[in-house]
This record gives structure tokens, sequence and C-alpha cells, in this order.
């Protein structure tokens, strides 16, 4: 069902018959869509908005490990960026550098803490190809919840599949991250199989699973209604790099009285 009466809202803010309307409605309806890259990729217009995605993608070289995994694991790297946007408005501003925190409700594993990341570097924050994924959340999701200033975080992850272990994209398990909406874009996949995302209700029903396999795949969650996870990613050739890159981006209302860096 769904979680508003909004659709009224929706069909006003969208153009009718567009694809984007009919993502809406199904993320309405079912609190989640996957997207494949063949749908996704036309959403992310203008056609020349992924200018850069070769240095976008390249981008992913250059992550650093999360040091905040426990038990001593490595398998994470990773940069964060917080951005801002007022109601329909798809102009985000860079805030300041900041910690993401999520609270031991939502992260019993690593919540509860400041965790302080690299930023995302610069060029690749004012470069086409994140801005156009920006522009097409912030129209997505405003239509979804109009009137709505946006607290944005974005993450750069790779889990990397070791000969001795795999990579766990969610090691805290099925889970909210605690925010209103999620966006995760496949950016690659190399020599690993596996890592299915499984979405489910509250109470933990499981509603629908689907891996994410080529670029521009995209899983689009609306986090107060659903949970999510991701099985943990397995090396193909365990002789070579195994890897999974994904973009995460979370819209969160802001609300005034909490400061910008928590989520
Ligand atoms: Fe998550």
């Amino acid at each position: 069902m769904p979680a508003n009466d909004s659709t009224r809202l929706l069909a006003d803010v969208l153009q009718p018959g567009s694809p984007l309307l009919a993502l809406g409605h199904r993320i309405e309806i079912d609190g989640y869509a996957f997207v494949p890259a063949v749908e996704m990729r036309p959403l992310l217009a203008p056609p020349d908005g992924l200018a850069d995605w070769n240095e976008f993608t390249a981008s992913w070289d250059d992550l650093q490990p999360d040091t905040y995994l426990p038990d001593g694991h490595r398998y994470r790297r990773r940069r964060h960026a917080t951005l801002s946007v007022k109601a329909g408005s798809q102009e985000c501003r860079l805030e300041p550098h900041a910690a993401h925190y999520q609270s031991l409700d939502y992260n019993p594993l690593v919540g509860g803490i400041e965790r302080w990341f690299e930023p995302i570097r610069r060029e690749i924050v004012d470069g086409p190809s994140l801005r156009c994924v920006l522009a097409f959340c912030c129209h997505l999701f405003g239509a979804l919840r109009p009137d709505t200033d946006w607290h944005i975080e974005c993450h750069q992850f790779r889990i990397e599949a070791r000969r001795d272990a795999p990579g766990s994209p969610t090691p805290e398990g099925v889970h909210r991250d605690g925010v209103d909406f999620v966006l995760v874009l496949l950016i690659r996949r190399t020599n690993i199989e596996s890592g299915t995302t499984s979405v489910h209700d509250l109470a933990g029903n499981a509603l629908g699973s689907f891996t994410l396999t080529t670029p521009f795949d995209a899983a689009l969650v609306d986090d107060a209604r659903v949970k999510h996870g991701v099985t943990a990613v397995e090396a193909i050739d365990p002789s070579q790099a195994a890897y999974r890159d994904v973009l995460v981006v979370s819209f969160r209302a802001r609300r005034p009285e909490r400061s910008a860096g928590q989520a």
C-alpha cells in the first residue's frame, strides 16, 4: 500500500506518462524498485550528462579502507560526501565535510559513533556524472515527498572478495539506513558472483530480491517502509582481484533542530 495519499501530488509534479512517474508509482506501491540499466540509463538525462563517466568510475580505484569494520576486516573501501538541497531544486550544495553517523538502532555493528571517511574528490562531486545522478534523485524523491528540504549523503563503496574471505556489502545484515530514500547504483562488478539484494517489510518478511549485475542497474528504496540487505560477494577466480563498486545516495528530510552531520 502507498505510504500516503500522494498519488495526486506525484502526477502533478511528474510528467504524465513519463518513465519517472511510473517509477514513482512503483515505489509508492511496493516501497522499492529494481531498475535495470536499460531503464535507468535514459533516466539520467541529459545525453551529455555523463561526460565524465569514465573518470567517475575510475575514481573507485582510489577509495580508502574502512577502518571501522570489526574484527580487523578490511574488505570495504569508501569515500563520503554530504550535500543539501532546497525543496523543488536540483542544485545540490556541497556541505562541509562531516562524519557519517547511524544510531545503534539502524546499525548495531558499527553504529552509535561518528565515522569519518575520506571525502569524495572535489572534481567527482562537481562532475557531471554525480550531478546527473543527484538531479535524478532530487526529481524523483522530491516528487514523492514535495516541499521537503533534503540532507544528502553520497557514498562510494568498493567491497572486495579475497581469496580467504568473501566481502559483505551489508555486514550489519538486513537493515534500514535511517533516512527517507536510498539509491544504490551499480558502478562495476569485477570477477565476483552473488551480491544479491533482498528487500523486506519492517516485520522481516521478504518482499523481493534481485542482483545488480550491469553498470547502471539500480535499487531504490523507501527506507521508512522497507529493509534491505545484500549477500556477500565471492571471487569467481580467487587468484584475481574481485570487487563490487556501488554508489549509494541517501536523502533524509532536513530537520532544523538536528546538525547536518547526523543521519
Ligand atoms: Fe543500507
